[in-house]
């Protein structure tokens, strides 16, 4: 991944619409509805890796009574999104920054009724699958997170990925549904990545998957053993400067950083 040069002002940006940033997401684990101000049975929705949060802003701008909570590790990368949240005034998309080796501090079992997947870094090396975020011990995790019926929506460029996705999902026994080599030859409601637009215009084929928890079904370990698991996985923390390579992004001005209306959890901003 070349380098991305550093954004500026970082810190104000992210100040500036702090109301879409969850401060201490460990604090709303159990309580996110609530927090929220959500009906008890209200859709909520997690992405692992937003980057810069284009799918996540079109998703909650196309369904306003679904909340969605983006996640991502770099924060050059979310300011982006949390920006194009605020300037959309998108009042059911939140922002966590953070690594997703942490996701089992910050979602309660059963919390969490669809997550996606897009576009996550191949980790190509052998010794480097433990990172991939379709590895066994994360979808582990995912299930402990996830609802009765709650599915995981995967997609990326990346066959060899998407091979071994296939693999990792059977092997934890999700049910594999809407599986396609090509997803825009396909007629299946899509919002594009960034990464997604690139590789499109590079002509290059989508794979994409729904894996679906099985009723009952429990995660192969303890909570200690599977935090213990994604600890060991988490990669070196990467630079800020490291994490893409966009071009950088004008500060948001001063029309954008209006406080979020009727939004934020208590305490949060
Ligand atoms: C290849 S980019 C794709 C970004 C975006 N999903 C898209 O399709 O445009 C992968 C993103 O996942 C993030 N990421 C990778 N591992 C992560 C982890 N363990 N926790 C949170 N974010 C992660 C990276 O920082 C990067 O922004």
């Amino acid at each position: 991944m070349s380098r991305m040069r550093k954004k500026k002002n970082l810190i104000p940006r992210m100040e500036r619409c702090a109301a879409w940033l969850i401060q201490n997401p460990a604090e709303l684990r159990g309580v996110w509805r609530e927090k929220l101000s959500l009906a008890p049975d209200a859709p909520l929705y997690l992405e692992i890796g937003c980057g810069k949060g284009g799918f996540a802003c079109g998703m909650a701008a196309a369904f306003p009574d679904v909340t969605f909570i983006a996640m991502e590790r770099v924060n050059d990368a979310l300011v982006v999104g949390m920006e194009r949240a605020a300037r959309e005034n998108l009042k059911n998309l939140f922002f966590v920054s953070d690594d997703a080796a942490n996701l089992l501090d910050f979602f309660a079992p059963g919390e969490v009724d669809r997550i996606y997947i897009n576009f996550p870094d191949p980790w190509p090396p052998k010794k480097q699958a433990k990172r991939r975020l379709t590895n066994e011990r994360f979808l582990e995790a995912y299930k402990y997170i996830l609802s009765e019926e709650g599915e995981i929506h995967f997609k990326t460029d990346n066959k060899n990925l998407f091979a071994y996705s296939l693999n990792t999902f059977a092997a934890t026994d999700f049910k594999l549904s809407n599986i396609t080599f090509d997803l825009h030859a396909d007629d299946i409601f899509n919002v594009r990545t960034e990464y997604e637009e690139k590789f499109a215009s590079q002509g290059l084929p989508i794979y994409r998957l729904e894996a679906k928890k099985r009723p009952g079904m429990v995660p192969a370990l303890s909570v200690a053993e599977m935090k213990l698991a994604l600890a060991l996985m988490r990669p070196p923390k990467q630079s800020d400067s490291q994490a893409d390579e966009g071009e950088e992004e004008p500060a948001e001005d001063s029309a954008n950083a209006e406080a979020r209306p009727n939004s934020a959890p208590e305490g949060n901003a």
